[in-house]
């Protein structure tokens, strides 16, 4: 898996390329799959302000327009002094594809800031295995 350096300085590097002229709030995420590589995004926003896209959303579209499905770690990073943990419909986003322990780690531009495991950000979720248990 990547280095929590890399995937730190992958999710700081792409959140400058945010598209971000409403909120004025740019995010940047990354994500490493279990055998090493990295994918990134940033919020995309929109004049229809509900059509913009997270910075997760458009890190997990990347990894999944490649064929990879797992996700070994995240680090999202966010402006300000809050910490910018990711939003409902995000964690939903991240559970698909991760596990109860899977590593979030919520970032300013200084460093990592805490981290959390999904099962922390998003208990008793509801996942595939509900639809599989059928
Ligand atoms: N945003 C993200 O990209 N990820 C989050 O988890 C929280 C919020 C974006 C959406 C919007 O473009 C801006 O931050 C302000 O809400």
């Amino acid at each position: 898996m990547a280095s929590l350096d890399e995937l730190f300085a992958a999710a700081k590097s792409v959140q400058q390329r945010a598209y971000a002229p409403y909120s004025r709030f740019k995010v940047g995420a990354a994500i490493a799959t279990p055998d090493g590589k990295i994918f990134t995004g940033c919020n995309v926003e929109n004049a229809a302000y509900p059509v913009g896209s997270c910075a997760e959303a458009g890190a997990i579209a990347a990894m999944i327009a490649t064929g990879e499905k797992q996700i070994a770690a995240i680090v999202v990073m966010g402006e300000g002094e809050n910490l910018v943990t990711p939003c409902g419909g995000c964690r939903q986003r991240i559970r698909e594809f991760a596990t109860p322990a899977t590593p979030i780690h919520v970032a300013g531009p200084e460093g990592i800031r805490r981290s959390f495991t999904l099962d922390e950000l998003l208990p008793f979720s509801f996942g595939p295995d509900n639809l599989s248990a059928r």
